[in-house]
């Protein structure tokens, strides 16, 4: 892999899952030329999501946000790509939909705010997680996917894309 190509953890949460949009969220990232090199659906138990969200887990909005990553299956992914870290996010929009823009996966499909959230003691139903780092997506990478679990094959737009 070259300085620039790089690989980014996306996580598709219930909410996307339960509302059966699953398929126009991938295919988003799909069609901006990111290879998907990795997809898994799981229940997340406690000590996953504690790991994942160590840096949430004393907050308040933690009870909330484990619930709600709770209420059903995740499906897990590694995408990858020139950016992908920055690209992915890019394409995801700001954490809370009631911020994002329009054209954006959460201005797209939601429009919750984390105030309503906050008052409702849930935490922000905001479709999709991705890593915000590339340190911190290597971890995640490593924390939700064993080594075999990722897989090689040649996009055919490769040339163009990147
Ligand atoms: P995510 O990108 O997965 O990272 C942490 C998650 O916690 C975030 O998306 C939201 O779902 C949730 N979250 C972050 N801040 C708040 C907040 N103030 N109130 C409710 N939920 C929050």
């Amino acid at each position: 892999m070259t300085e620039y190509l790089e690989r980014t953890f996306v996580a598709l949460k219930p909410d996307a899952i339960q509302r059966g949009i699953t398929g126009q969220i991938i295919h988003r990232l799909e069609r901006a030329g990111m290879r998907l090199v990795a997809m898994k659906m799981i229940k997340a138990d406690d000590e996953l999501l504690k790991e994942h969200y160590s840096e949430h887990v004393d907050k308040d909005f933690y009870e909330g946000l484990k619930n709600f990553m709770q209420e059903g299956p995740v499906v897990a992914m590694v995408w990858e790509g020139v950016n992908a870290v920055p690209n992915v996010r890019k394409i995801v929009g700001e954490t809370a939909p009631r911020e994002a823009r329009p054209g954006t996966i959460r201005g797209d499909f939601a429009h919750m705010s984390f105030s309503h959230a906050d008052e409702k003691g849930q935490a922000v139903k905001n479709l999709i997680h991705a890593s915000g780092e590339k340190k911190e997506a290597m971890e995640e990478i490593a924390l939700w996917f064993d080594d075999d679990e990722i897989k090689d094959y040649t996009r055919t737009d490769k040339e163009h894309v990147r």
